[in-house]
């Protein structure tokens, strides 16, 4: 095997869900800590992390079409790792299809990379897709640098298994890292500049520990402690599931201030056959009833959810009732995807796989539904005041963006700077952000 030059500089491109743009975020950290560079923009990196999602199945197609355009007009490549969930499901098809591949690695052993990338150097392809007893948050070299908004892994894995989802076997089991560590990492993410802390996980409500005093906490009781530091200005927390919304976590939105009014709860389907067969293991009543808890205590709460059209042996009528519940509850944002299926899981060999343009046809109809009550959202935004955390500059000069509390998407002009907390008032709204002017700037 023909060795290959230790890599100088690296470049991580991170695909799917908010916890792999976290894993993406901690490997770049590692890979610093080789003293491997970041790649400047434009510039060929010595070292490509694909970190991949699963979910659909577009998805996986998309990787093989990026590792292809990574070739260099030379007919060279560079080290190209792949890693995340398609990693996990299809490491040894991604060794087989794609020869540039030298290393394959799933979201539970990334931390092992380093010794990867020096077997990889010496000519070796290596896979590594274990689920290993010690974990990488162990082994990880701390936060230090930070944005204004961060990410933060608490909860990893899924014992729920939908049958539909890959997720179950890409991430393995359910797993609450410790409190300590947790506060210790959002203290760090704090210093190094983080105002706004999103709790991350694939069922994050289903986060239980031991808080500082020995006591059994669930999610709130993390939510509240990290309230209490003062240099934190917001938390958000994502993706919750239905089974796991707690009274106390419910209740911690109508108490805690930081906790920002946003609720991401999946519903996937407004018929309990089809949420039965999806092994949701909630109803319709029960998904509104808490919505209706929520509301009562943050009457201003946003909601948010995901919905799958055309699972198999969704009748017109089923699908009907899906618009119904979408009417109901009048979502501020979501999220709708054609059921795609993946294999290994239940539904991919149910019978009745609907066809592609009924499922085109659903999904036009519910995004409509959802577009439509999207703005209206915003809409109501209109001549009121709020707060909004700046993250970046915007495209025009001397303008920002940042988001409200609700998770909008808002530009204004003025003097601000990348983290401060400003308080605007909304003067225009559209679809996906909304214009505003500048009030007062708290943080200058
Ligand atoms: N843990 C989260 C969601 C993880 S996946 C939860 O349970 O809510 C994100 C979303 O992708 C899901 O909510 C679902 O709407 C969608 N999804 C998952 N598997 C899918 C599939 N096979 N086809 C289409 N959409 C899917
Ligand atoms: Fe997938 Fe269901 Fe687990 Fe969410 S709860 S990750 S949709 S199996
Ligand atoms: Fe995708 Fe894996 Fe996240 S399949 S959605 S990257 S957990």
């Amino acid at each position: 095997m023909r060795p290959i030059q230790t890599p100088k500089t690296y470049r991580v491109k991170s695909f799917g869900c908010q916890m792999n743009v976290y894993d993406g975020d901690r490997m770049a950290e590692l890979l610093a800590e080789q003293g491997i560079q970041p790649a400047a923009d434009g510039e060929d990196a010595d070292l490509v992390v694909l970190n991949t999602c699963h979910i659909r199945e577009k998805a996986a197609e998309k990787v093989y079409s990026d590792i292809g355009r990574l070739k260099r007009e030379d007919g060279s490549s560079p080290l190209i790792a792949v890693a995340g969930c398609v990693a996990q499901a299809e490491g040894e098809e991604i060794m087989a299809r794609a020869p540039t591949v030298k290393m394959v690695v799933g979201p539970q052993a990334y931390h092992r990379l380093p010794e990867m990338i020096r077997a990889a150097a010496d000519g070796h392809r290596v896979t590594d897709t274990d689920m290993p007893a010690e974990t990488k948050f162990d082994v990880l070299p701390p936060r230090r640098r930070s944005g204004p908004t961060a990410f933060l892994t608490v909860q990893e894995g899924c014992d729920k298994f939908c049958t539909y989802c890959v997720v179950p076997y890409t991430r393995g089991a359910e797993v609450s890292r410790p409190y300590a560590d947790l506060m210790d990492e959002a203290k760090r993410l704090i210093e190094s500049g983080a105002r706004e802390i999103t709790l991350l996980g694939q069922n994050v409500n289903a986060w239980s520990g031991e808080n500082g005093k020995g006591q059994g906490v669930g999610l709130e009781g993390l939510i509240r402690d990290l309230a209490a530091i003062p240099d934190l200005a917001r938390i958000r927390y994502t993706t919750s599931h239905p089974n796991d919304m707690s009274r106390g976590l419910i209740a911690a939105h109508g108490e805690v201030e930081k906790l920002m009014p946003f609720l991401h709860l999946p519903v996937q389907a407004g018929n309990d056959r089809v949420l039965k067969a999806m092994n949701r293991s909630h109803t319709v009543e029960s998904y509104l009833h808490i919505l209706e808890h929520v509301r009562a205590v943050r009457p201003d709460i946003a909601l948010s959810g995901d919905f799958i059209v055309g699972f198999p042996g969704e009748t017109d009528a089923e699908f009907e009732e899906t618009l119904k519940l979408v009417d109901t509850v009048r979502y501020a944002q979501c999220f709708s995807f054609k059921y795609s299926p993946r294999p290994g899981t239940p539904a991919a060999t149910m019978e009745n796989q609907l066809p592609l343009d009924v499922m085109d046809e659903r999904l036009q109809r519910l995004q409509a539904a959802l577009n439509r009550d999207q703005l209206a959202f915003n809409a109501a935004s209109l001549g009121k005041t709020c707060m909004v955390l700046v993250e970046r500059k915007g495209k025009h000069p001397g303008q920002w963006l940042g988001k409200s509390p609700w998770l909008q998407s808002v530009h204004f002009e003025g003097d601000a700077a990348v983290g401060d907390l400003v308080g605007v008032e909304i003067t225009s709204a559209g679809p996906n952000s909304l214009g505003a002017i500048l009030r007062q700037n708290c943080a200058a």
